[in-house]
């Protein structure tokens, strides 16, 4: 283990006792209103050919807490991600945040109004260093057009703020002594971490985490751990998809469940795993394993070659009609009318 990957204090605070004071007093039914919800999804569909992957008829997550989001293999808990976070554009459906109608909202823009997330497959860039990542961030999510941003040098002006935010962030998330290596040289886990602190950089308000611990070693994990319930005692609201079931009832106040594109349960976590139509669920779902240290690499030298023949203009022309391959947008990703 190395000393910056040392476990940290879990995060316990007043508002964990707060959100679940809220949660007893809700029924465990799928689809149940909450006291505060921060995000109101509304009949939500994304088929791909003749499969629905996402229908998601009402969901509510409850603003200040930590929710799971969990279900079997290919349930579309990813996909469910990509219509909310503007990376992919649903069938049908729509959504609130704090109010405003979000469908159509472009990924920058959404991290923009405070609502931000990190994926399945990390998307730290190994070839720019841990603070130009995190400098990135700051510019909201722009999918496939980091690059381009970071080429851009959309951020001047405000250059300063920025780096400044970046390494209190850094030093939080104790990659400070990484600033200036390059992001392909951290480990599986402090990528994870470089993730979640470049999430953070535009200060949001719903942070979403796409298995936050999936390939991290167990010291780091509990280091994860500690950071998602600080979050929760900042005043964020967390909602994670996460297959380890011991961290979703160590860390979530709520548990949705998810099955073949729809929600099929919620509850406490101490109650959920043993609801029958969840045990139904997963009943002859099999897990896959975590990504070996190689795939990951693959996938992510992949996207960095797609990415840096966006950023030089020589990317087929062809491409943009075609959905980017899996390892850059975990599903498709394309680009709105009127984005930018
Ligand atoms: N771009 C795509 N094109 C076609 N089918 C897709 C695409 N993206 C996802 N799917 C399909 O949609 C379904 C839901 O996939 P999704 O990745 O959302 O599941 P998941 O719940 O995140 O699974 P996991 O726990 O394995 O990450 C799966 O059947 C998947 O094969
Ligand atoms: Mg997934």
């Amino acid at each position: 283990m190395h000393a910056d990957e040392a476990v940290q204090p879990q995060a316990i605070g007043p508002r964990k006792a707060q959100a679940t004071a809220v949660f007893a007093e809700l029924a465990s039914e799928p689809g149940v209103p909450k006291p505060d919800p921060i995000l109101v999804v509304n009949n939500v569909v994304r088929r791909f050919g003749g499969l629905t992957a996402v229908n998601v008829e009402h969901v509510e997550i409850q603003r200040g807490s930590i929710t799971a989001l969990i279900g079997p293999n290919g349930a579309g808990k990813t996909t469910f991600f990509n219509q909310l976070t503007g990376f992919d554009t649903a069938d049908a459906g729509e959504w609130t945040f704090n109010g405003r109608p979000m469908k159509g909202v472009s990924a920058h823009k959404v991290a923009r109004q405070g609502m931000v997330r990190t994926f399945q497959l990390t998307k730290a860039l190994s070839k720019l260093t841990v603070l130009e990542n995190m400098r990135l961030g700051a510019q909201g999510q722009r999918g496939e057009n980091f690059l381009r941003a970071l080429v851009a040098g959309l951020w001047r002006g405000q250059e300063k703020e920025i780096t400044e935010r970046a390494e209190d962030l850094l030093r939080r998330f104790k990659l400070d002594a990484k600033s200036a290596d390059f992001a392909g040289s951290l480990s599986g886990g402090q990528r994870k971490l470089l993730e979640m602190a470049r999430a953070l950089m535009v200060e949001p308000e719903l942070v979403m985490l796409d298995e936050p611990m999936a390939g991290v070693n167990p010291a780091l994990t509990q280091s994860l751990l500690g950071h998602v319930k600080d979050l929760r005692e900042q005043g964020m609201t967390v909602l994670f998809v996460e297959h380890d079931m011991d961290m979703v009832r160590d860390i979530s106040d709520w548990v949705i469940v998810m099955a073949q594109g729809s929600v099929i349960a919620e509850g406490p976590p101490d109650s959920i795993m043993s609801d029958p139509r969840v045990v139904d669920a997963y009943l002859g779902a099999h897990h896959d394993a975590p990504l070996s240290a190689e795939e990951e690499e693959q996938q992510l030298a992949e996207a960095e070659a797609a990415l840096e023949a966006e950023a030089q203009g020589v990317a087929d022309p062809a491409d943009a009609a075609r959905p980017a391959p899996a390892s850059v947008a975990e599903g498709t990703s394309r680009k709105e009318p009127g984005d930018d």
